[in-house]
């Protein structure tokens, strides 16, 4: 019932053969620009497997494509705005050749006052579709190339899972593989939920030969995607969970490191923190979005969790793995946030210590139900707290980085630095950034490197 059909999938199969013949041996290419999360990501190397399969040729510059999708992100304004002004650019291109098709795509088209946005502000985009429309992509890009209407799809609440769909990666060592789709879980400030739909999950089975698809293929680094992955599996009428698909990955044999991105407090079950510890590939690295230190501020983010569960699960994630790397999420500035609770959020990032933090000042969303509190926190002072909050955090991370000198930490190497020729660029498990010299190409292989110099976002080291 939540699957694409063969019908469907058929009758998409016949747009791409039709746009095919259209497009092959033209040399016609195609440029995708990937804003917001690693699920967009994922979503664009789908899209650009679908491009190619039309007759496209992708190209990294937009100035010579004959296509051009912007997969569009909505978490914050910001966010948003980059991508109008990216859309706004691509006005020049249409102008100067009007056989050039411009599409857009993501959590931003997937909101009505957006879409509408496009229609009438943008008379040269082509068509506009969301999360769950991807693999429409052959019968827009069809009707387009057809001179057909101007088009602007509208996902369903819960749009169906499209199984099969190839993906042209952007990395050959470090893959992203979407277990779920969706967040049932409307926290109060995000946009999420109703951009992305209600949470569906992915076939254990169609996940399981993903990763050993990705594993034979050398794959060293797996991140399993979904808003978030602890509630994994609930929704299946074979019902699983987390642990059960954890369980079964450590099955697979290979050298690969798994990590889960990102898990919800309120669902992070002790089977779940067992299923991580027995795993050397994932018991390195939990990222666990705590959002704010004020148990009031939480419940008014809708969290259902208290500073107390989440200092508890911190505490068994520690306890079972002593060395394990974790960092969070952090929003400064939610709708009525004291300078009390602000200074309860200092607390626990000085108590916790995360490796890093990925923290946001509060962007008021339109249609969730923050963005109508009462007492949003003027713009001086959330930028105030922030940079407060950034110092703290950078304190605490280069104490941390300090502490890893004299240590040897194994890395996957990512290719040469770009600001020193001399350097290669790698990632510890629990993404710390590692510099090396070395005189051979090791990207895509890990090794081990003794870290000699540690600053508040890098480590240095030699490789051993
Ligand atoms: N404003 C600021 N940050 C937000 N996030 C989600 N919605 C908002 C918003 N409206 C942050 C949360 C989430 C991360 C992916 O983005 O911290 O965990
Ligand atoms: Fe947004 Fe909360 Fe869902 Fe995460 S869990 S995607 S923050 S609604």
């Amino acid at each position: 019932m939540g699957f694409v059909d063969f019908s469907e999938i058929n009758k998409q199969n016949e747009y791409l053969s039709k746009a095919r013949a259209i497009l092959e041996g033209k040399g016609k290419k195609a440029f995708v620009m990937t804003l917001g999360c690693q699920q967009n990501e994922a979503d664009s190397e789908k899209i650009s497997a679908l491009l190619q399969k039309m007759g496209y040729t992708l190209t990294s510059k937009e100035e010579e494509a004959d296509i051009l999708i912007v997969n569009t992100c909505a978490i914050r304004e910001h966010a948003e705005k980059r991508a109008l002004s990216i859309v706004g650019r691509f006005k020049h291109y249409k102008s100067a050749n009007p056989d050039i098709i411009i599409g857009v795509c993501g959590c931003m088209t997937a909101q009505e006052h957006r879409r509408e946005h496009f229609k009438r502000s943008y008379h040269y985009v082509n068509f506009t579709f969301g999360t769950g429309a991807i693999h429409r992509l052959p019968e827009f890009v069809y009707n387009a190339l057809n001179g057909g209407k101007r088009y602007f799809d509208i996902d369903p609440e819960t749009p169906k899972i499209a199984e099969g769909l190839d993906s042209v990666r952007e990395s050959t060592y470090r893959a992203w593989v979407s277990i779920m789709y969706g967040c049932n879980n409307f926290c109060t400030y995000c946009i999420v939920p109703y951009v992305r739909g209600r949470e569906r999950s992915r076939k254990k089975e169609d996940i399981l030969l993903e990763i050993k698809d990705l594993v034979k293929k050398g794959y060293k680094e797996i991140t399993l995607l979904g808003q978030n992955v602890n509630s994994y599996g609930k929704d299946l009428e074979n019902r699983t969970s987390i642990s059960e698909l954890l369980d079964d990955i450590s099955k697979i044999e290979g050298d690969f490191w798994l990590h889960l991105m990102t898990s919800h407090p309120k669902d992070a079950s002790d089977e779940m923190i067992e299923a991580i510890k027995a795993s050397p590939r994932t018991s390195g690295h939990f990222h666990l979005p705590l959002q704010s230190g004020s148990d009031d501020i939480l419940k008014r983010m809708n969290r259902h969790y208290n500073l107390e569960k989440y200092l508890g699960i911190i505490e068994k994630l520690r306890a079972e793995n002593e060395n394990i790397t974790l960092t969070t999420d952090i929003i400064v500035g939610f709708p009525g946030e004291s300078e009390d609770d602000f200074e309860r959020t200092l607390e626990v990032i000085e108590r916790v210590k995360y490796d890093s933090v990925f923290s946001f000042i509060y962007s008021p969303r339109k249609g969730t139900p923050a963005a109508s509190m009462e007492n949003q926190i003027p713009e001086e002072i959330k930028h105030e707290r922030y940079q407060r909050f950034c110092d703290k955090q950078n304190d605490i991370s280069k104490e941390i980085n300090d502490s890893f000198v004299g240590k040897s930490v194994r890395v996957l190497v990512d290719g040469k630095s770009k600001s020193n020729e001399k350097m290669y660029t790698s990632r510890t498990q629990g993404n710390k950034i590692v510099h090396f010299e070395c005189d051979k190409d090791y990207t895509g292989s890990f090794i081990n490197v003794k870290i000699t110099r540690a600053d508040t976002f890098n480590l240095f080291g030699e490789i051993i």
